[in-house]
């Protein structure tokens, strides 16, 4: 009698214990990714990738994978010379932790990595005119010429895998 009245009472109290565990575990988890998710270095990797998917897509048109549509070819150009300038503000000083790939040289050479971030800007710009004049080989020449400037920012800043 006993032992039927009191098993179910203890297997609920574990049952409540492992949920606990398991809650408190799951908090831990969703903390520390929130915590990367709203941390600076995350933001710029956000950035970064926004930057490499208008890139993609204005590539996959400028190679012709896709078939060019020029108000999303106009679109993705606007985005990236919109964010350009904003690059520095996600470089604050010795902004690294163990999931960013930027090199320590961001800091130690900031004259240089805003060189780069300048000509990036520029490229950007360049780019956006070249949509809205609408002609295609200008259009591709821009298109080449602005992602080498992510290509030598990279080179010099980031920490190759
Ligand atoms: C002025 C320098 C600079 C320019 C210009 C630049 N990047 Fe970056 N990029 C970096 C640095 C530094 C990192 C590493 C950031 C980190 O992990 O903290 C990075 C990281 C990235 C990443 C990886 C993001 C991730 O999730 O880890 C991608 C993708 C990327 N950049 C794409 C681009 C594209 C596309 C462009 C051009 C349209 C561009 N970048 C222009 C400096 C630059």
């Amino acid at each position: 009698m006993i032992r039927t009245a009191v098993s179910p009472l203890l297997f609920a109290a574990l049952l409540v214990l492992v949920l606990l565990a398991i809650i408190g575990a799951s908090m831990l988890a969703r903390q520390s990714a929130s915590t990367a998710a709203t941390g600076i270095v995350a933001e710029r990797m956000a950035y970064m990738e926004m930057l490499e998917d208008h890139s993609e897509l204005m590539g996959a048109m400028v190679t012709g994978t896709m078939a060019p549509d020029p108000q999303r070819l106009a679109a993705s150009a606007v985005q990236l010379a919109d964010a350009s300038p904003r690059l520095l503000e996600l470089f604050p000083r010795g902004s690294r932790d163990e999931l960013s790939s930027a090199l320590a040289v961001v800091w130690a050479n900031w004259p240089e990595f805003l060189r780069q971030q300048r000509r990036f800007e520029v490229a950007s710009e360049a780019l956006l005119a070249a949509t809205r004049d609408g002609e295609a080989t200008l259009i591709r020449d821009r298109y080449w010429e602005l992602m080498a400037t992510c290509r030598d920012c990279h080179r010099g800043f980031r920490r190759r895998y």
